[in-house]
C-alpha cells in the first residue's frame, strides 16, 4: 500500500468519525428533546408518550437535513483528504526522482522543493549532498584529465628514446643521453605517483604532527638553502627579508618546510623572470609568512578555487607547466592543522603572494 492510500485512508477514517458519530447521537437525542420541551414530560414515563403527525414531520425533517449535511461534509471530507494526500505526496515522490537521478550518475539534479517546514529542510539537505557529489564527479574527472595528459607526456618521451636506443646504428653517446632522459622521465612519473600516495594520506588524516617551539625564522632560512639553486637556475633573484629576532611558533619544523616548499615551488615555477620575496615578521599575536612572486599570477575566477583538490588554473593550464594540482590542498591542510591560516592574492593579475599566520608561541 503506498504513502498517499495510507493517508486517504486515515483521512476518511476521521472524516467517517467526525460525521457518522455526531449524526447518529443528535438523531436520537432530538426525539427525546422534543418530547421533553415540545410535548412536555421527558424520559421514563413521558418518554411512550404519542407524538403528533406534525412533530413527527418536524423530527423525519431534522434527521434528513442531519443526513444531507452529513453526506456534504463527508464529500467535503473526502475531497479535501484526496487534495492533501496529493500535496503532502508531491514533494516525496520529487526525491524519489531525485534518488533514482542520483543513483544513476546524474549528479545535476536538484529538488525544486521551497517550503519552510521539515520538508523544505530536508530538500535543503539533499541539494547540498548533490552539491558535494557534483563536486567530487568533477574532481575525479579532473584528476583522470591531469593524470593522464601528465603520463601521456613522459610516456612517449620514453618510448620515442627506448626506439632510438634499439636502434643498432646509435652511437655511445647517443645513448647515454636517451638513457638519462629516459630516467628523467621516469623520476617525473614517480614523483606524481608519489604526490598522489602522499595527497591521500594527508586526506585520511593518517599523518601525526610533531609539535613543538620553533623559529620560524630558521625554518625558512633552511628551506630557502634548499630552494636557492633552483631559484639561480631559473635565472630569478631571491629577497629575503627575515629578522635577527627570533619568531617562536608551535608546529611541526619538518611540515612548515613542506608548506614552504611547496609555495616557493609554486613561486618558482609560475614566474619566469623577475624575482621571489621570502619574508617573515611577526604581529602582537601571529608569526606572519609571505612568499610573493613577479610570475603569470592567478585569475580572479581561479582565486576561489585554487586550494582544490586537482585544481589547476587557467594560465597554469594554458602554459602546460605541469603538475597536478594538489600542492595547494596539502598546503592548506597542513596549515589549517598547525592552527594557521592561508591567503592568496594576486594583485592586478601581476605577480602572486601569499601568506601564512600562525600564532606565537606562549
Ligand atoms: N605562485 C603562483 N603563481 C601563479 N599561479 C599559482 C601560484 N601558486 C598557485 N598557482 C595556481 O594555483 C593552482 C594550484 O596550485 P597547486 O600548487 O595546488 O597545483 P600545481 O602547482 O599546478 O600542481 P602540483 O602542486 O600538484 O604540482 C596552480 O595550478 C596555479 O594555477
Ligand atoms: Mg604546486
Amino acid at each position: 500500500m503506498t504513502f498517499k492510500t495510507k493517508l486517504i485512508i486515515s483521512y476518511i477514517f476521521v472524516v467517517l468519525i467526525a460525521t457518522v458519530f455526531p449524526l447518529i447521537v443528535t438523531s436520537i437525542i432530538v426525539r427525546d428533546k422534543f418530547v421533553q420541551i415540545v410535548i412536555g414530560g421527558g424520559p421514563g414515563p413521558g418518554f411512550s408518550v404519542l407524538i403528533p403527525e406534525k412533530g413527527l414531520k418536524f423530527l423525519q425533517t431534522v434527521r434528513n437535513t442531519l443526513m444531507i449535511s452529513g453526506l456534504i461534509s463527508m464529500a467535503i471530507g473526502v475531497v479535501t483528504a484526496l487534495f492533501n494526500s496529493k500535496v503532502i505526496t508531491k514533494p516525496l515522490k520529487e526525491m524519489r526522482n531525485f534518488a533514482r537521478k542520483i543513483s544513476n550518475g546524474d549528479y545535476s539534479a536538484r529538488v525544486g522543493v521551497k517550503t519552510q517546514d521539515e520538508i523544505g529542510e530536508l530538500a535543503d539537505s539533499l541539494n547540498y549532498m548533490a552539491d558535494r557529489l557534483d563536486d567530487i564527479e568533477n574532481m575525479r574527472k579532473t584528476l583522470v584529465q591531469n593524470v593522464s595528459h601528465d603520463l601521456r607526456t613522459p610516456l612517449s618521451s620514453i618510448k620515442g628514446h627506448l626506439e632510438l636506443i634499439s636502434d643498432s646504428d646509435f652511437d655511445e653517446k647517443e645513448k647515454e643521453h636517451s638513457l638519462s632522459v629516459i630516467h628523467k622521465e621516469v623520476e617525473r612519473m614517480e614523483k606524481m605517483v608519489n604526490e598522489l600516495a602522499h595527497l591521500s594520506t594527508i586526506d585520511s588524516k593518517k599523518y601525526e604532527l610533531e609539535m613543538k617551539k620553533i623559529d620560524i625564522n630558521t625554518v625558512v632560512q633552511e628551506t630557502l638553502e634548499l630552494l636557492k639553486v633552483e631559484i639561480e637556475k631559473k635565472g630569478l633573484g631571491l629577497k629575503e627579508a627575515l629578522g635577527k629576532t627570533p619568531i617562536y611558533i608551535n608546529g611541526d619544523p619538518g611540515k612548515i618546510k613542506e608548506i614552504l616548499m611547496n609555495l616557493i615551488n609554486n613561486s618558482i615555477k609560475f614566474t619566469q623572470e623577475g624575482s621571489i620575496g621570502v619574508a617573515a615578521t611577526s604581529t602582537k599575536t601571529c608569526a606572519v609568512i609571505s612568499i610573493e612572486d613577479s610570475g603569470i599570477g592567478v585569475d580572479e575566477k581561479d582565486l576561489p578555487h585554487i586550494f582544490d583538490r586537482f585544481y589547476r588554473g587557467e594560465k597554469s593550464r594554458s602554459s602546460n607547466l605541469g603538475g597536478l594540482g594538489i600542492g595547494l590542498t596539502i598546503v592548506k591542510e597542513l596549515v589549517y592543522a598547525q592552527n594557521g591560516r592561508i591567503q592568496i592574492e594576486s594583485p592586478g593579475r601581476n605577480g602572486t603572494k601569499v601568506t601564512i599566520t600562525f600564532p606565537l608561541s606562549a
